[in-house]
């Protein structure tokens, strides 16, 4: 796995998450022999912490409120609006746990599928909230591996009108990030884990498989 310093000396911009929680059920969900619900549990808590961190500059506002003992100013979001958009299947797998930090941001899906193949990214759903021009957009898709999935889903949103956009991945290869932080340079990515490389079928190495059929138990 890549550290921040060989991110920075290979010219890769993303966010590595280390926290150890997160560190901890990433290395529990690479287990082969992991069930699915299991897997699926885990994704759910680590989204939990990837949310923390990709809304961690969000603004704030003070607000007069009565706490049992005196009124203070106290802190709260200042209304910026959100939404989540899954990159279909796997995103699934971590917009719940991304909806259980925040209930209450909009969701979009983008379904897209990786020709075997040549790899391409090949649409076959997109549906978003009508004014995600006006939102803050945190698409989340498990894996980075060619980035080709992650390009097109970004490309089709900023086309439907989006501006201010993160991509948010469990984990990611050093070829898909290099080609996402070419495609968009404005999109930061906020990953759990960067990867050695890409073997020849475009998996990650050693990554953790096929997120959809580890999340759905398909195969
Ligand atoms: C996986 C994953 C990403 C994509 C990453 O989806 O969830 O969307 O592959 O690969 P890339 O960076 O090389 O594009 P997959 O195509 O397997 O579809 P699924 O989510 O329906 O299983
Ligand atoms: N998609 C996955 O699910 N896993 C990989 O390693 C690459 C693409």
């Amino acid at each position: 796995m890549l550290t921040d310093k060989d991110l920075t000396e290979r010219g890769l911009k993303a966010t590595l998450v280390q926290h150890p929680l997160v560190q901890h059920k990433l290395t529990l969900m690479r287990q082969s022999e992991q069930s699915s619900s299991a897997f699926r549990a885990l994704l759910r808590e680590i989204s939990w912490l990837l949310c923390f961190e990709v809304t961690r500059d969000l603004p704030l506002e003070m607000r007069d409120i009565e706490t049992p003992v005196e009124p203070m100013s106290a802190p709260v979001l200042k209304g910026r609006k959100l939404a989540f958009i899954s990159i279909l299947r796997a995103g699934n797998g971590m917009l719940d746990g991304m909806l259980d930090v925040i209930p209450s941001a909009r969701v979009g899906h983008v379904g897209l599928y990786r020709d075997p193949d040549t790899l391409e990214a090949v649409e076959y759903y997109y549906k978003v909230p009508g004014d995600i021009g006006e939102r803050l957009i945190v698409c989340v898709d498990p894996m980075l591996a060619t980035a080709n999935s992650a390009i097109a889903a970004v490309q089709r949103l900023k086309n439907g009108g989006a501006k201010d956009m993160r991509f948010v991945c469990l984990i990611s290869a050093p070829e898909g990030i290099k080609a996402f932080n070419e495609a968009h340079p404005d999109v930061p990515v906020v990953t759990a884990a960067v990867d050695s490389h890409l073997n020849d079928h475009g998996y990650i190495v050693p990554g953790l498989g096929d997120a959809g059929d580890r999340i759905f138990g398909t195969k």
